[in-house]
């Protein structure tokens, strides 16, 4: 059953949202409590899907998780953790890219793991390569199989040297999870750092892992053969921050995220300023705002952490269709992350897509023909219309150009914001957004929400 929402343009949204625990560490720490001995608490719990698919994934392969009706915290005790049914498993194909780092964890607990077939956002190929590369190297044996892939250590994990090609969080989140238990020492040069990734090495070292990160992209962790549970704060979601703070400048709007760090959004921050966007940074929160005058274009580049993260990408396009002149936007973490633009185009943006790589740096897409760069010029008042939504980022970037634009627009695919953006419409509504939500099954209003 999938939801339609009907936005009518022209408010600015105005008011204080509240970010919780981030959608790329919560459900990944979820997955490292399989590695402890006794039970782990987690505090800073979404309500997003990721978090229902892996609570579920737990579930079938007998690990106890609990939820504190007040809280949220989750209490997760995998000491009776067993060998989950295949069709239990494919049940979950194509709902998350998660299940992947269940490898490790699973391999340490039960002796062998089996992965459904993965989905995610499709804005490239995003190929496992990597993950599998990494799993052999540990001593694993992979073996593709109806509905997904089988995997078992004979003769158990061991530590070992690995070099990523490129630095992927997933890949680096999956040496982690497999290392920590791993027979020995395990170096891994050309890791990603995002915060999300130290956060998670946090947990484990609570855990009574040993890991160290320098500063040359070498992580270092020496295993050991048994982890306790922990007790853990997930870190803020500095992407969902980083969409609100957008949505202010493209509705014109105010908009106070509360929970939104400034440690973790530096990149994001210094380009929101270059822009124009209004900021004021407090303990608790970072209040965003449009200052009235013109925003400035923008010449930008994503990269992997501390670069412009490629998930501010695309809410930050739409704020660049309201900038004064010629923005350059160039991404270099996915091959097919401009899709979205095609709905902006419709509703009167003016971009451009192109195959060469518009950035200082030639990137692994430049000889390729992959559309991976985008020439925005701006500004232009946008026109309500119908958009169906791609993908999770570019879902909440269509759904805040129909809330600036003129007139009203009908938006389907909602659902797929929901993977991300915790209670997305009861936000929008306490910011003043003038919407209905309704079931397009029945296509009868199911909750009239709009103000
Ligand atoms: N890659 C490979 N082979 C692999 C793995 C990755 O070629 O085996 C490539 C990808 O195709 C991509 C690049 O490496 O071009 C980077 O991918 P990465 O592995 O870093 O991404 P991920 O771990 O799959 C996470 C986030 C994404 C975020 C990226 C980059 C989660 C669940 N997802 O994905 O979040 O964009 O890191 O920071 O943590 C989102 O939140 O909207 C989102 C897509």
């Amino acid at each position: 059953m999938s939801s339609v929402l009907t936005v009518r343009g022209g408010v600015p949204l105005t008011g204080r949202v509240k970010v919780r625990g981030a959608k790329n560490l919560v459900p990944k720490a979820m997955v490292a409590a399989l590695l402890g001995n006794e039970p782990s608490v987690l505090r800073n719990v979404p309500e997003i899907k990721d978090v229902e698919v892996v609570t579920s994934l737990l579930q079938i392969h007998g690990v106890t998780v609990l939820k504190d009706p007040v809280t949220g915290d989750l209490t997760l005790d995998p000491q009776n953790a067993k060998t989950a049914p295949s069709t239990a498993i494919d049940a979950h194909a194509g709902d998350s890219r998660i299940p992947i780092l269940f490898c490790g964890p699973l391999i340490h607990a039960i002796g062998e793991a089996f992965i459904p077939d993965l989905g995610g956002c499709k804005i490239g190929d995003r190929p496992i390569d990597y993950h599998l590369n990494v799993l052999r190297q540990f001593g694993a044996v992979v073996e593709k199989r109806p509905g997904g892939i089988h995997i078992s250590a004979p003769k158990g994990l061991h530590g070992t040297k690995i070099s990523l090609p490129y630095p992927s969080v997933g890949a680096t989140e999956q040496v982690l999870l497999a290392a920590t238990r791993a027979d020995g020492i395990t170096e891994l040069t050309g890791a990603a750092t995002e915060p999300e990734i130290v956060d998670l090495i946090s947990v484990l070292q609570k855990m009574g892992a040993i890991i160290s990160v320098q500063t040359d992209r070498t992580i270092r962790i020496e295993g050991v053969k048994e982890l306790r549970g922990y007790s853990h704060r997930a870190l803020p979601d500095r992407n969902e921050a980083a969409s609100w703070a957008s949505a202010a400048l493209v509705t014109r709007g105010d908009i106070y995220v509360a929970g939104a760090s400034q440690r973790d959004m530096m990149t994001f921050l210094n380009t929101y300023r270059k822009m124009g966007g209004g900021m004021d940074i407090n303990d608790d929160g970072i209040r965003f705002y449009h200052q009235g005058g013109k925003l400035n274009p923008l010449v930008l580049e994503t990269d992997v952490h501390p670069g412009f993260m490629t998930d501010w990408q695309q809410p930050l396009v739409v704020a660049l269709t309201q900038a004064e002149g010629v923005s350059i936007v160039h991404e270099t973490v996915y091959e097919n992350r401009f899709g979205f633009t095609e709905a902006l185009v419709r509703m009167g943006a003016n971009i451009q897509v192109h195959r060469e790589c518009l950035g200082s740096v030639p990137c692994r897409f430049g000889q390729r023909n992959f559309l991976h760069s985008a020439v925005v010029s701006g500004s232009t008042q946008l026109k309500g219309t119908d958009i169906d939504i791609p993908d999770l980022r570019g879902g909440f970037s269509h759904l805040i150009a129909a809330l600036a634009a003129t007139g009203t627009s009908r938006v389907t695919g909602i659902d797929v914001i929901n993977r991300g953006y915790e209670r997305f419409t009861s936000k929008l509504e306490g910011l003043g957004a003038d919407f209905d939500v309704q079931n397009s099954r029945k296509s009868t209003p199911a909750a009239q929400i709009s103000r």
